[in-house]
């Protein structure tokens, strides 16, 4: 048989999926994977019952639902400050995930480079690769996650750089990007003609005294940003698999090309209900950020109460801990978290699928949880040093 594809040959399944696999196969209660397990907004899925008798139910129009697009559109002059075009600057995608693919197979060419933060989400390094770019790590220096404005720069100078991709606010770390450091980096952008592509799906999950800046909204950059979001987070809907790119015209026609012929459309009557979503109005947010600072509290609390060390998330839902004290000698992050599963019952997703740099005592861990099953895994996870050491 002749050979298949180079491209993927080196690739290992996701961890992150594999771990929910593994506490499934376990009955861990799983803070690896990031959803929630309360109940997405009552309208939404109220009209979901609604539109599963009156449809659609067929193919919808590529590029998204008009209606959908409209809302969105809408939300965004609300909360971005740009209106986009909903014809002519957005497609609608299969989660923020096919954004990011579909942008990075839109601008680059194989070979170019793509300059990413290191801790970065796991999908970032498999879509360079897929797109058949060289990632160029960054480091984000714990435990504030700042980065050295010289090392990003002798990063983005070099040749064959296409693209910056940004986590803001960033997964794995919790970092919210300052607009400092956002205008530094499009100030970097600018000078060596490089695109920003955001990945800005926790926009809506920041604590207090953080603010989420867009990186589109900063002076001279709604021209070479593509800014890629998602339903998933903001509504509780991730399995819904509704996300979205936002960009110029000539970009943006390029974008659309990649969604028209991979994916053809997403799911119209998750479209349709969606846009009760969109239409919230600002106490939806409000409340939506309450809760999650209620979350946030309750296991942060929880975990200093238990003494495991842990970073505290400007943003997101995540929290990156430090198992050093409980790791035995030799033992791999990713031995520790399959053993933490089975022996304690809590699944986490071990930090060498984030970090470019070599750690192996770092764990992250995720609070989108009903408070009672925050209450258990806090619980259990009491017993780490007892069942792990
Ligand atoms: C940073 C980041 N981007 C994208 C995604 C996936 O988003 P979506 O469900 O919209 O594909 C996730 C999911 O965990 C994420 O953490």
């Amino acid at each position: 048989m002749k050979e298949m594809s180079r491209r993927n040959q080196y690739f290992t399944e996701s961890v992150i999926r594999r771990m929910t696999r593994i506490a499934i196969a376990n009955n861990a209660i799983n803070l690896a994977q990031g959803f929630p397990d309360f109940d997405p907004p009552k309208a939404m899925t109220d009209r979901l019952k609604e539109v599963c008798d009156q449809g659609p139910h067929q193919y919808p129009i590529t590029m998204g639902a008009p209606n959908f697009r409209q809302a969105l559109s809408k939300k965004c002059g609300h909360f971005m400050g740009i209106t986009p075009d909903p014809e002519k600057e957005m497609v609608v995608t299969i989660g923020s995930t096919e954004a990011m693919v579909d942008t990075l197979f839109a601008i680059t060419n194989p070979g170019d480079k793509v300059v990413m933060f290191s801790p970065y989400f796991e999908n970032y390094h498999a879509q360079a690769i897929m797109a058949d770019c060289e990632p160029v790590y960054v480091p984000l220096i714990p435990p504030e996650f700042n980065f050295d404005f010289q090392v990003l720069e002798d990063a983005m100078k070099q040749p064959g750089v296409k693209a910056i991709l940004i986590c803001n606010p960033s997964n794995p770390s919790g970092k919210v990007f300052t607009k400092a450091e956002l205008t530094f980096i499009a100030d970097l952008c600018k000078k060596y003609d490089v695109y920003a592509v955001m990945d800005e799906v926790y926009e809506h999950i920041v604590y207090e005294g953080h603010t989420h800046t867009y990186m589109a909204t900063l002076p001279g950059m709604w021209e070479r940003t593509i800014s890629c979001s998602s339903l998933s987070k903001t509504y509780s809907v991730t399995g819904w698999r509704l996300g979205y790119a936002l960009a110029p015209e000539p970009i943006m026609q390029r974008i659309k090309q990649y969604h028209d012929f991979n994916a053809v459309g997403c799911a119209s009557p998750l479209m349709e209900a969606a846009v009760v979503g969109l239409e919230f109005p600002d106490s939806y947010y409000e409340e939506f950020g309450a809760h999650y600072a209620h979350m946030k509290k309750i296991f942060t609390d929880g975990l200093k109460s238990i003494g495991i060390p842990f970073t505290d998330p400007q943003g997101t839902y995540f929290v990156l801990a430090n198992i050093g004290p409980y790791l035995r000698k030799g033992q791999t992050d990713v031995q520790f978290c399959e053993e933490m599963t089975e022996k304690v019952g809590v699944a986490a997703v071990p930090g060498t699928s984030f970090f470019k740099e070599d750690v192996q005592d770092i764990i992250r861990l995720h609070f989108a949880k009903k408070d009672e099953t925050l209450y258990e895994a806090l619980n259990r996870l009491a017993d780490i040093k007892k069942k792990m050491c």
